[in-house]
């Protein structure tokens, strides 16, 4: 089993009580679930972090001992120089997901800091957007044992 993170920052513990006509209805907890439903069938575990606190992202980053992120950095996404150098400093691939597509929204919104920095960005397809973040994240990974062999 190829061991995974999932990490969700700021106010995403609000997802389905929080804009649903822009971030859907379901919850972080049917989210995981359909998360965890689609990792096992790639064969993956996944360990789940949400936080409302820059610092602690910061520290769940650096302490991560699986082979590979889901991030959804939520606000931290346009203002965090620490997530993004977090991430920066980790040698594992790391897949930035969002529900809303970020550049269809309020200008504020179209620059990810962590962008630059992580192996690949999903935005704009709902609670979709994770499934489809963690699948490319598995290849990633699988890849790259293959390469290894
Ligand atoms: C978000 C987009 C961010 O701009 C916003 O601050 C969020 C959620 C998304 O998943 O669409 O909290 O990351």
């Amino acid at each position: 089993m190829t061991k995974l993170l999932v990490i969700h920052g700021p106010n995403l513990d609000l997802l389905g009580k929080r804009e649903n006509d822009i971030y859907g209805t379901a919850t972080i907890e049917d989210i995981n679930a359909e998360i965890s439903r689609v990792a096992a069938k790639e064969g993956a575990d996944c360990e789940f972090y949400q936080s409302n606190h820059e610092g602690d992202i910061v520290d769940k980053i650096r302490d991560c001992k699986a082979e590979g992120i889901l991030i959804n950095p939520a606000a931290y996404t346009h203002t965090s120089v620490a997530i993004r150098d977090a991430v920066s400093a980790k040698d594992i691939p790391v897949v930035e997901v969002h529900l809303s597509n970020i550049y269809a929204r309020e200008e504020f919104r179209h620059k990810s800091l962590v962008a630059p920095v992580v192996t690949g960005q999903i935005s704009g397809f709902g609670r979709d957007s994770y499934c489809l973040g963690l699948k490319g994240l598995m290849s990633i990974i699988e890849n790259k044992k293959d390469a290894s062999k």
